[in-house]
């Protein structure tokens, strides 16, 4: 019966319907569960780092780094990870690290998107320290391409974004079990947004969300989960000279310092939070999209001219 029902173009536009009446009426409901739930996570306790163990990938710059000097302040034991590049902060930011409070901070140059390299990583944090607490699989790449753009680029996109944060959590899950730690894995509010221009990137991000959605009913609740959903953050990674785009993006759209979200993240992670979303503003944007989909098409297409006139430089 209730097959048939469903298979009906007219009942089921009904259920539709009748579910999106009922979403509207229970939605005073929803308001106060958000308040409830909000203000007793101002008063969570955080964990305690001091001692614990950290392992950070792509810290040798932007929020990877930030976020890296929070765990230091803190007391925490760091282990970074980046590309061996001859350009690479790696070794200024574990000196930088050690000054801001880190007991010992372990860098390791490696590459994400080898598994190889990601075994390594994770094993010589454990022999190092004899212990891992938090993995924050943070390294990522963001140029921007559209559908014209080289094809057989794309695949390095997911091979840092999405393999680049799964080896490592394969490889330090078991060490993470024996800690009760936490895996941090910054995804994007491109996955769920999908700002123009961005259709490769806000797709390897999207796999991560839901990768890590997925895991959490594996490993739960011996390690718990947050996943980052960020908007557009001061680094490098939203300037012309990394986008190839004409413009900074923080000269077009709405941006936040990359510092202050550094503090968000860390303070997020130690309350246990399952989501961190930054700015706070664009979680109306997530609502919108959900509930008025041809609002916020509307909304970004106006942004899609933008990429229009950047697209000769893709
Ligand atoms: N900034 C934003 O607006 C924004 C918004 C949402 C999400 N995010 C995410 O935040 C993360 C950090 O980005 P960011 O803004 O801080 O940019 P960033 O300054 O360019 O940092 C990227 C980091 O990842 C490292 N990395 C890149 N490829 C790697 C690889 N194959 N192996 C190891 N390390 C690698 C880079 O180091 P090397 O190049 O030295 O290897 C660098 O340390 C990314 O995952 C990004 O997607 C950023």
């Amino acid at each position: 019966m209730f097959a048939a029902c469903f298979n009906n173009r007219f009942t089921s536009a009904l259920v539709y319907y009748v579910s999106l009446l009922l979403l509207i009426l229970v939605s005073p409901l929803l308001l106060i569960w958000e308040l409830v739930n909000t203000v007793p996570s101002c008063f969570r306790c955080k964990e305690n780092m001091s001692g614990k163990v950290v392992l950070i990938t792509g810290a040798s710059s932007g929020l990877g780094e930030l976020i890296a000097y929070e765990y230091a302040k803190l007391g925490a034991y760091l282990a970074i990870i980046a590309r061996n590049k001859p350009e690479s902060r790696l070794e200024q930011v574990a000196h930088r690290a050690r000054e801001l409070g880190s007991p010992d901070v372990l860098f390791v140059f490696a590459d994400v998107s080898k598994v190889d390299e990601c075994r390594m990583f994770v094993d010589e944090t454990v022999k190092h320290f004899g212990r891992l607490d938090h993995l924050v699989c943070n390294a990522g790449i963001g140029q921007v391409y559209c559908i014209s753009s080289d094809v057989t680029k794309f695949t390095q996109v997911l091979n840092t974004n999405f393999w680049g944060s799964v080896y490592p959590t394969h490889f330090a899950v078991p060490h993470l079990k024996k800690t009760n730690g936490k895996i941090i894995v910054n995804s994007s509010l491109g996955a769920l947004l999908g700002a123009p221009g961005g259709c490769v990137y806000n797709a390897s991000k999207a796999a991560l969300i839901s990768f890590y959605e997925s895991l959490r009913f594996e490993v739960s609740p011996t390690v718990t989960i947050t996943i980052l959903m960020l908007g557009f953050i001061q680094t490098d990674f939203i300037t012309a000279k990394y986008t190839r785009l004409k413009k900074d993006l923080r000269d077009v759209v709405p941006t936040m310092e990359a510092e202050p979200c550094a503090k968000v993240v860390v303070d997020g992670i130690r309350k246990g939070a399952t989501y961190i979303t930054e700015p706070r503003i664009f979680k109306t944007n997530v609502l919108l999209k959900l509930l008025f989909p041809q609002v916020h098409h509307f909304f970004y297409s106006c942004f899609s001219s933008l990429v229009e006139n950047y697209k000769s430089s893709l």
